[in-house]
């Protein structure tokens, strides 16, 4: 018995499996024990843990060897039974990550691999009346392993729901729909397929289905048998009778084929003969110019259709009921359309994960993950790099968004051999087909891909042609097929889908004459800590030039597991699994538990059905004009909140309905006087866009993005600084006096082996005074930088009052070829500070290379909470364009005014501290205070894997010169 070939149809279970089986993990216990499926004994065996590598494979053999010892975790169960006369009883294993063999009552049923999707099988004949027992061992290894090395953790066991169900002897076998859209109307095909029936030489079974009110009802084709051939008369005693066969026939047949012209006496023949065959055991449904809402992620419109098979004796045998939607993808040119509209694919790549359950998925955290992602106005979703829980592409369906639905076949580690290996040509077609048999009836699903990272070759052509065959209506991905020429491929992908491309390769291909196919970019906007710099830039390309349409984050959600839920998130290596590849898995745009990274709402602002285009003229003359940026949707799901931003906080809050406004087109609104006064003096002006309505994913007046326009700023105006001596600053308030700092605790990306050591190489992490000179109001300080190069900073001190301090700056740096990652001050406070007031760019965390989204105002928070807790502790937590900052606690207020805007950065850590520790929770609580405030913070890029921070956004000046004051007043 083998593994049932796989469908769209979603089955109800009979009985659920799911719950208390016995297990046993061989080879290392022979003891059974009890646990949960689903069930991942990775996250909960200390003999062998979840094990984290990106590329390599976790043991030293090469395909198709299989490891040995082979982690084999053995689930065993009883169910009772009646197995029900006339009937199949089938089970389902939602999903068995590794080689899943299944035994029912001793009987052998069948194998299958290919981890994330179902495996069923018919177990009909193995089971009797009364207790049964189900085995399901699941090997860790197998020959199929080297097709699933996609960068995450090795896990293993039955991530999704097991069960059973029974079908009547003849039943729905598969159902596809195409539910194209065009010209106003959707017209529908219906292939209903059935088993048990085949054989019938009679139509006597129909199919119906009810759609939109109408039902329709159609025979399903018997079998035909085809004539032999009648060898020639013998006889010629009598005069033979006429064929039948028209004249010209056996013409016809290459005639047509050639697309010969047809003349006038063959065409009679044409018209009758050859009629075409319906498959036996079919029923097709056409029904066309259907009066139907299409669906886009933007409205995602579905349709019930239900599907009976009816027995001769006009009994329902079977039903299905889907959800569909109509719409037509098409790729024109350089350009995907989705109902004849050039879409841009707002999108990020998701994994499964789950901190606590390794890899299994609940229907709850897939609603909260996609609702999170519609706040934040992503519309696109790779599955990267595996098909996901039907669920979870039922949500998308409901929920609106785009998939890039992607088959499970990875072999990284071996990308320039597994493409070309006949031995792994069955298991490549299969995957991808059976990802397309299970899939295609969902409208949210608009592109397939073949996998990730397996080189290129004859194998991933022979599974393209399958799915051209079988799906046209859908275009392919395959970022293998373009890796190392943009211009290659055809075969295997209709988009050129690269990988963290940079923004002058984009450039480029936009403007090359021979670009024949929409790029759109499969990873990008690499989010490994703190990260993600430049993706305004790309936004900026992809809004602007012909044949680029956007692509996917790398990535939505760090991997970091928590099996025990004791909030301490672990990466590679935590569960002594070697070798492995530490942090790389922590480069979501949220973290473990959903929270979202700063990076996120960048992405939220940039990806916002909204755009302000005017400025800040127009808005001083009361209008405003925004631009509709979605496709299909006017903006009347919407309210915009408009506020004026003052140094001394919000004013002036007023609620408009959004005008409305054609997809596309921009709408002047005027601006009420109430706000318009406020505008002459304010920072900026304030437009939050809000829902109108409760939808699945957020209730009314969720706030989706805030934008800006905003104001010349008049930059406080500081005394001349004259010089007063001492020379010093010097405070109960302060721990440690303002002195230069050039150093930030490294990102990830600030390491990567693209920046060369730079920074390191700049020896900036450490200071060595080396001289001081005084002379009245200023001191000199020359500095010795850990290699030896030699830093000067000379200040000007002009105390103005008791506590306040006017601080004129100035800093030389060597000449050592190297970008920089600050120019600052840094001062520590004494205990007893905990709350920030600053007027800047907030309130999220921002960088000069990601701050499209962030807003101009006076913000608040909690010194607690300005942090960025990035699991492996580094920079973070820096807002910019501050000119004003002020601390308060019991110990009293320290207030700082910057002539010139600056970076500010107030945190529990010093730099230093946060270097030191490989996860954030293990940090220390601190109360410290320690502030940075600097005139130049290089931009965080993405140089890890993807274009670094642009030119403008790095440090290189040879000297910078500022101003500041100081003001410090103790408590009481
Ligand atoms: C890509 C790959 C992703 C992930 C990323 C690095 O090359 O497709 O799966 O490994 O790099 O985090």
């Amino acid at each position: 018995m083998k593994r049932l070939p796989m469908s769209a149809l979603r089955r109800v279970p009979d009985i659920v499996l799911d719950g208390t089986w016995e297990f046993r993990l061989l080879p290392y216990e022979q003891e059974w024990k009890r646990v949960e499926v689903p069930d991942l004994w990775t996250m909960r065996e200390k003999a062998d843990p979840p094990h984290y590598l990106n590329i390599a494979m976790p043991f030293d053999e090469v395909p198709p060897a299989v490891p040995n010892p082979n982690p084999t975790g053995v689930y065993r169960r009883t169910v009772d039974l009646t197995p029900p006369a006339g009937r199949r009883i089938i089970l389902h294993v939602g999903a068995a990550e590794g080689h899943l063999s299944v035994t029912v009552n001793g009987h052998a049923v069948g194998t299958s691999t290919d981890s994330h999707l179902a495996a069923e099988f018919d177990i009909t004949d193995a089971v009797s009346s009364g207790s049964n027992t189900i085995e399901l061992e699941v090997a860790k290894w197998s020959e199929a392993t080297y097709l699933e090395d996609q960068d995450h953790w090795w896990q293993s066991g039955l991530s999704r729901s097991v069960f059973l169900y029974t079908v009547p002897e003849a039943h729905l076998a598969d159902v596809t729909v195409v539910a194209d859209y065009a010209a106003g109307r959707g017209n529908l095909q219906v292939s209903v397929a059935t088993a048990g029936l085949d054989h019938l030489p009679e139509a006597v079974w129909t199919a119906r289905i009810t759609v939109l009110g109408r039902a329709q009802t159609r025979t399903v084709a018997p079998r035909s048998v085809e004539p032999a051939f009648t060898p020639p008369l013998t006889d010629r005693s009598q005069r033979p009778e006429p064929s039948g066969i028209p004249d010209g026939f056996m013409d016809l047949l290459s005639m047509r084929a050639a697309d010969a012209p047809i003349t006038a006496e063959l065409r009679p023949v044409a018209e009758h003969a050859m009629p075409p065959r319906e498959k036996a055991g079919t029923a097709v449904f056409t029904l066309d110019a259907l009066e139907v809402p299409p669906w886009t992620a933007e409205t995602p419109h579905l349709e019930d259709l239900l599907v009976e098979l009816i027995s001769p004796e006009g009994e329902i045998g079977d039903t299905t009921r889907l959800r569909i939607g109509f719409r037509r993808v098409q790729i024109e040119g350089r350009d995907l359309l989705v109902n004849g509209e050039r879409v841009l694919i707002q999108g990020v790549n998701r994994h499964d994960v789950d901190p606590r359950t390794g890899r299994i998925v609940s229907r709850d955290l897939m609603l909260a993950e996609l609702s999170l992602l519609k706040r934040f106005n992503v519309n696109a979703i790779r599955t990267s790099h595996y098909p996901n829980d039907p669920d979870f592409l039922d949500l998308c369906d409901e929920i609106g968004f785009y998939v890039i639905d992607e088959a499970d076949i990875e072999g990284h580690a071996f990308t320039n051999t597994l493409a070309h290996d006949p031995r792994y040509l069955p298991e490549f077609v299969e995957r991808v087909s059976r990802m397309v048999l299970r899939d295609r009836n969902h409208p949210c699903v608009i592109v397939w891909s073949l996998g990730n990272e397996t080189g290129y070759g004859p194998n991933h052509d022979a599974a393209a042609a399958w799915v051209r065959g079988t799906d046209p209506t859908r275009p392919l991905h395959y970022e293998g097929a373009i890796a190392r020429d943009w211009h290659a491929g055809h075969a295997a992908t209709d988009l050129v889908c690269p990988m963290y491309p940079s923004f002058q390769a984009l450039a480029a291909f936009s403007a090359d004459p021979r670009a024949d196919r929409p790029v759109i970019v499969c990873e990008y906007a690499y989010s490994q800590g703190n990260s993600t710099g430049g993706l305004a830039e790309y936004w900026r390309l992809f809004e602007s030039l012909p044949g680029l349409q956007g692509g996917f984050i790398w990535e939505f959600k760090d991997h970091a597991l928590d099996p025990d839920g004791d909030g301490r998130h672990r990466y590679g290596g935590d569960f002594g699994d070697e070798p492995n590849d530490g942090i790389t898995l922590l480069n979501g745009v949220v973290f473990p538990d959903l929270t979202p990274k700063p990076a996120l709402y960048e992405a939220r602002g940039l990806f916002s059905p909204i755009r302000i285009t005017s400025g800040a003229e127009e808005a001083k003359a009361g209008t405003l004009r925004i631009r509709n940026r979605q496709t299909f949707a006017d903006l009347d799901a919407y309210e915009l909140r408009l506020q004026a931003e003052t140094e001394t906080g919000p004013a002036g809050a007023v609620t408009l309905a959004a005008p409305p406004s054609a997809p596309g087109a921009e709408t002047v609104i005027e601006l009420p006087d109430s706000i318009r006064a406020l505008l002459g003096t304010a920072l900026a002006l304030t437009v939050a866009v809000h829902t109108r309505q409760d939808a699945m994913w957020a209730p009314a007046g969720t706030e989706i993005s805030a934008h800006q326009v905003t104001m010349p700023r008049p930059v406080p105006r500081l005394p001349r600084g004259t010089g007063t001596t001492p020379a010093e600053v010097r405070h109960p308030l302060l721990r440690r006096a303002p002195q230069l700092s050039l150093w930030r605790a490294l990102t990830d990306n600030d390491q990567s082996f693209a920046l060369d050591n730079r920074f390191l190489s700049t020896g900036f992490f450490d200071l060595t005074p080396i001289g001081v000179r005084a002379d009245g109001g200023t001191t000199t300080i020359r500095y010795r930088a850990a290699f030896g190069d030699e830093v000067v900073h000379t200040r000007t001190v002009t105390a103005l009052d008791e506590g306040d301090y006017l601080l004129d700056e100035q800093v030389t740096l060597p000449d050592i070829g190297a970008d920089g990652l600050r120019v600052g001050m840094e001062f520590e406070l004494a205990d007893g500070f905990d709350q920030a007031r600053w007027v800047g760019l907030g309130p999220w965390e921002n960088y000069p290379d990601r701050r499209a989204s962030a807003l101009l105002g006076a913000w608040e928070s909690p010194i607690d909470e300005l942090a960025v807790p990035y699991l492996k502790p580094q920079e973070n937590g820096t807002r910019g364009e501050v000119t004003e900052l002020l601390l308060s606690g019991p110990a009293g207020t320290v207030q700082t005014v910057h002539a010139t805007p600056l970076h500010m950065n107030v945190s529990r850590y010093s730099a230093g501290e946060l270097e030191t520790v490989g996860h954030w929770w293990e940090l220390q609580p601190s109360g410290k205070t320690v502030v940075h405030l600097d005139i130049a913070h290089r931009g965080v890029g993405t140089g890890l894997l993807g274009p670094d921070t642009r030119p403008a956004y790095r440090l290189s000046e040879p000297e910078y010169r500022w101003q500041w004051r100081l003001t410090l007043s103790a408590a009481g």
